[in-house]
């Protein structure tokens, strides 16, 4: 039996005062080594739109990508617990779609829980999927799926209405049975105010430290990522520049016929 990082160890971290720590993952291999690093939480993270598939955002992603990717990740963890996003369009056109497709990717997928973004709205859904017993993650502040009505990717919440709208957003996906909340781009203040409300946690990105946990896509904490510089991330390593001199020494060698060496060969 593996060990899985629960929902209730992450709801205790936050009774306890422990910060949570996710990162995404989208493929086995990088999922074995985040997971092995000691992470609470993965986010197969529709983020994949952008980093795997290439695209500018989120919103050409579908159901059937999110359960491939969440197949590969669960193929590569045994310790952290691991949330799959719902893409664009799988749960807001109507429920009972919505429903099938949250069971899809924890039946088919494999995950402990999946994730949407919207607020008040959406409460009745949340509301059925844990119902149905889906542990329902929700998606605050910035949301990457509604990035065209929000006029682009900018900190959401400024303004006192917005974020009385985003407080009060908050607390109905609680009510609703949400087990967690993140937040994205919002600024820090606000981030200190919806965690001190809620009772569930709060993992931010871009929303300050005042969160209970903290998310980033892996590829850009890796330094995978060389144009994307939002003031929110952090690099812990280059690894653009180490994939390339990797290769272009490979390149080198072939090219110079000094490998494959004796060693090499049979
Ligand atoms: O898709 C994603 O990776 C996300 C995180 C940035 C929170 O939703």
């Amino acid at each position: 039996m593996t060990k899985t990082s629960t929902v209730r160890a992450l709801q205790l971290a936050k009774a306890e005062g422990r910060k949570i720590s996710m990162v995404t993952a989208y493929d086995a291999t990088f999922a074995r080594l985040i997971d092995g690093a000691g992470v609470d939480a993965i986010l197969v993270g529709d983020s994949l739109g952008n980093v795997i598939q290439g695209h500018g955002t989120t919103l050409p992603v579908t159901i059937d990508h999110m359960v491939y990717h969440c197949q590969a990740v669960m193929r590569g963890v045994s310790q952290a617990h691991v949330v799959g996003d719902l893409p664009f369009m799988s749960y807001q056109a109507n429920p009972d779609d919505a429903m099938r497709n949250a069971g899809r990717l924890m039946a088919e997928g494999g995950v402990h829980g999946v994730k949407l973004e919207g607020g008040r709205q959406f409460a009745d859904l949340v509301a059925r999927m844990t119902g149905a017993g889906i542990p329902v993650m929700g998606h605050l502040g910035l949301t990457p799926q509604s990035v065209h009505q929000l006029g682009g990717f900018r900190v959401q919440g400024r303004e006192p209405e917005a974020a009385e709208r985003l407080l009060d957003d908050a607390l109905a996906l609680q009510q609703a049975g949400a087990y967690a909340l993140v937040l994205e781009m919002v600024p820090a203040e606000l981030g200190a105010r919806v965690t001190e409300a809620l009772t569930i946690p709060t993992i931010g990105i871009g929303a300050g430290a005042a969160t209970d946990g903290q998310v980033l896509v892996c590829y850009d904490l890796l330094g995978l990522n060389d144009g994307f510089k939002p003031r929110f991330l952090k690099r812990w390593a280059n690894l653009a520049e180490t994939v390339t001199e990797a290769v272009r020494a490979y390149d080198q060698e072939v090219k110079a016929g000094t490998f494959p060496a004796d060693e090499h060969s049979f």
